[in-house]
């Protein structure tokens, strides 16, 4: 999955980690029993350890994920923004969070930090807060369960500055939060619920299809919510409506499993056809999804001529998986809607990757009318390392807005306040892949192909 020079990096920072939680213990630890408990802060430990390698990079000075959140987490800074600066977030301070507060176990619940790093309880953060952002560390590996307890331990301590409240061997857990199993949902009151599956993945295939449901029942529907429950080991799954002018013949049976691919990998023209009559309208690459457009703002959608599912598994084990996913569509009141969300889809489909190399491509876009645009996620394979999005023109030139490192799951980034383009200013895409393989890669559908694709949405005045 992993290119080699990635492991390679994974396993230096490993080592890396060890080394210095390694330290902590023995400075931490009491060397002879009447002896008072000395040693570095534990704050200074959250900041010097956790914060410093996974938080500060955005959170600091002059990038625009500092001015989005509104917060420092540099050494010098980092205390005094938590305990004495109020939430940004405009949901957490309706609820009346706090960053941090030093009453202990009170203030961890009251807590907006607490909140976005608590990966454990990500149903709940995601299900229940669903305009709190995303959690931290924004598209990285969250925190581990050693590093979690042990903050958690220093707020319900009071959250000092200075002293020893919380034990460092914790640090020796490095296990990380796993999602959730897979559940059937139960369908939405006002909504539709559509669902495939169980299905097969043979050993060693990557299994993409459509499947097509007919809802001849409702026209234009304005969608508030979608939630999207997978079984493990998929790619991606993806939602299409239709363009009004599919040719008759090419209008799928309803409930067909239409592969991309036959068992030996050659590709089934017939079933592909379709795929440029589609319009994108809701996707995720997270086997769990629980997605609210923001407050007064709904996409609207032509279901009459109904869905295509298009789901993609990978199975790189030697026994047979089961796939199958649940989507619920929640539906807006019309009289609620005072922005109609517009898709944003970027697609940079003309590149060449020559073997053994590192490229960057790059893609500049840029837009007709005003519009602000208040999602982003990136879609590419598993050669990519890194992609970046960046403003063009205007006040904000050259600002980083968007970044993954993680191609199966990049943080699908929800920005609160809009990011608004004037007409002619848009957005540079930067993308930078390794193709260890022999071959040139190019734009393709499958997961030893490439791809360079910006998702989002937008609205227009
Ligand atoms: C890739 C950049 C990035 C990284 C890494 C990152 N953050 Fe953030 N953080 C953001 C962005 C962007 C926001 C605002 C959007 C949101 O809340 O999802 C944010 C918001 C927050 C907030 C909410 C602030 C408020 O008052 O509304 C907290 C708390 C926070 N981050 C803590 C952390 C911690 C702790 C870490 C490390 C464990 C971390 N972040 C790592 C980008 C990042």
């Amino acid at each position: 999955m992993l290119s080699p020079l990635m492991n390679t990096i994974k396993i230096i920072l490993t080592v890396l980690i060890i080394l210095i939680f390694g330290c902590d213990d023995a400075v931490d630890k009491p060397k002879e029993k009447d002896q008072t408990v000395i040693g570095r802060d534990s704050w200074k430990i959250v900041q010097e350890d956790i914060f410093a390698s996974n938080c500060v990079d955005c959170h600091t000075v002059g990038t625009s994920f500092a001015n989005q959140s509104d917060l420092l987490l540099t050494s010098d800074v980092a205390y005094d923004q938590l305990m004495n600066h109020p939430v940004n977030n405009q949901s957490a301070l309706d609820n009346n969070l706090e960053r941090l507060g030093t009453e202990g176990l009170s203030s961890l619940y009251k807590s907006f930090l607490w909140e976005k790093i608590n990966a454990p309880d990500k149903e709940h953060f995601y299900g229940e807060h669903p305009h709190y952002g995303s959690l931290m560390p924004l598209g990285m590996p969250y925190l581990t369960n050693g590093q979690l307890e042990f903050i958690r331990q220093w707020i319900v301590a009071g959250a000092p500055e200075t002293g020893v409240v919380a034990d460092s061997s914790l640090f020796d857990d490095t296990t990380r939060f796993v999602e959730v199993e897979f559940a059937p949902l139960t369908p939405p009151e006002n909504g539709i619920q559509v669902h495939v599956g169980p299905f097969e993945v043979q050993p060693h295939y990557e299994r993409e299809f459509l499947n097509f449901v007919n809802i001849d029942t409702l026209d234009e529907v304005y969608i508030k919510q979608y939630e999207i429950s997978m079984r493990s080991g998929s790619h991606h799954f993806i939602l299409y409506t239709f363009t009004n002018v599919v040719p008759p013949m090419l209008v799928p049976d309803p409930g067909e499993y239409r592969d991309y691919r036959d068992a030996n990998g050659n590709y089934l023209i017939n079933n592909l056809a379709i795929t440029s009559y589609h319009v994108y309208f809701a996707g995720t690459q997270w086997p769990y999804m629980n997605y609210h457009f923001p407050p007064g703002v709904a996409l609207k959608v032509d279901i009459n001529n109904g869905l295509d599912q298009n789901s993609h598994y990978i199975n790189r084990t030697d026994e047979v998986q089961i796939g199958e996913v649940y989507t619920n569509i929640y539906f807006a009141d019309p009289s609620e809607v005072e922005h109609e969300a517009q898709v944003m889809f970027i697609n940079k489909t003309d590149f060449e990757l020559p073997p053994h190399e590192i490229t960057t491509l790059e893609h500049t876009i840029s837009v007709g009318e005003r519009i602000h645009i208040f999602q982003l996620f990136s879609h590419a394979h598993e050669h990519l390392l890194e992609f970046s999005v960046e403003i063009v023109g205007g006040d904000r030139d050259g600002e980083l807005v968007y970044f993954a490192y993680d191609w199966e799951h990049p943080p699908i980034l929800d920005l609160d306040p809009p990011i608004t383009l004037e007409a002619g200013e848009g957005l540079k895409l930067n993308a930078t892949y390794d193709n260890w393989t022999d071959k040139t890669l190019r734009f393709g559908l499958l997961g030893e192909d490439e791809m360079m694709i910006l998702f989002g949405y937008y609205y227009t005045d």
